[in-house]
């Protein structure tokens, strides 16, 4: 596999920091959101995309994640009730993923392009984000959504586990690590998400089905939305995912 994936320290830490390794240039760089329920498998396709294509993966959880793993007294009041409705399952507001985004929106000119993943949630997010895309005269290439049955979403959410260091994400069953609990890439122990338990998934789920179907509407009138079926093995769906994008690429 060719490996060009870039790192993410500036998409992750915010805009007071750098890049190490940055994407290799390409002629005409990728530049996706990728929509779909929680565990649809959208951070997986992201990796798959980013990996071998060499296009950012922008998650805006993966900066919540990031977040939590900081001093407690560095953190912000801001970042401490996003975190604390991140646990509960809920969505942050949007005033603050959108602070966070505008922020970090050089990282909307990486060169290798981006996959923008979790974000945008709500019509308000994707309103603000398209003025963000303005002022910086950059132009979507198509917004993926990923579709997924519920039962499978709910046993992908609840065998997923993480590296809370370099944020690979593995199943227990469908993508074990090759030793129990450790991390393939860094060695670090895996864990499970706060927002992975049961309590916390049903929270997700509500708040996804109410605003799934407004954003992709919204997204289908500027003619940039791709649905995607979710089910199979993460190589049926990159493959899907691929032949779908090239009328566009
Ligand atoms: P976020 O991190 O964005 O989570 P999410 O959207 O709920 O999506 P997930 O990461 O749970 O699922 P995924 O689709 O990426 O699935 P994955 O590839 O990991 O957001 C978390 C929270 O942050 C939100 O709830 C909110 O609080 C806050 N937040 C973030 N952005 C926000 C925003 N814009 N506005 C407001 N709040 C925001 O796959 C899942 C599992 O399945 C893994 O174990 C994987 O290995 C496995 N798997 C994947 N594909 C397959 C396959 N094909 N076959 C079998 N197993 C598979």
């Amino acid at each position: 596999m060719n490996d060009l994936k870039p790192d993410r320290v500036a998409w992750l830490k915010g805009a007071a920091f750098n890049c190490d390794s940055i994407a290799v240039a390409t002629h005409s760089p990728l530049r996706l959101v990728l929509l779909g329920a929680p565990g649809a498998g959208k951070g997986t396709q992201a990796e798959l995309l980013s990996t071998r294509l060499g296009a950012c993966h922008l998650s805006t959880g993966d900066i919540f994640r990031t977040a939590k793993l900081s001093n407690y007294c560095d953190r912000s009041p801001a970042m401490h009730e996003a975190l604390n409705s991140m646990r509960r399952g809920e969505l942050v507001s949007d005033e603050m993923v959108l602070n966070l985004v505008t922020e970090r929106s050089r990282c909307l000119h990486c060169r290798g392009g981006f996959l923008l993943d979790g974000f945008p949630r709500t019509v308000t997010q994707a309103e603000a984000f398209e003025k963000v895309l303005h002022e910086n005269g950059v132009t979507l290439n198509a917004v993926l959504n990923y579709e997924m049955p519920l039962e499978e979403i709910v046993n992908r959410l609840s065998g997923r586990r993480i590296c809370p260091q370099c944020k690979a994400v593995f199943h227990i069953v469908t993508r074990p690590p090759e030793m129990v609990d450790v991390c393939d890439h860094c060695g670090a122990g895996l864990i499970q998400r706060e927002d992975d338990l049961p309590e916390s998934i049903r929270v997700r789920m509500t708040t996804h089905e109410s605003s799934a179907a407004p954003l992709a509407e919204f997204y289908q009138r500027r003619n940039l939305l791709i649905s995607i079926s979710a089910e199979g093995t993460p190589e049926e769906i990159y493959d899907r995912t691929i032949s779908a994008l090239r009328p566009r690429i």
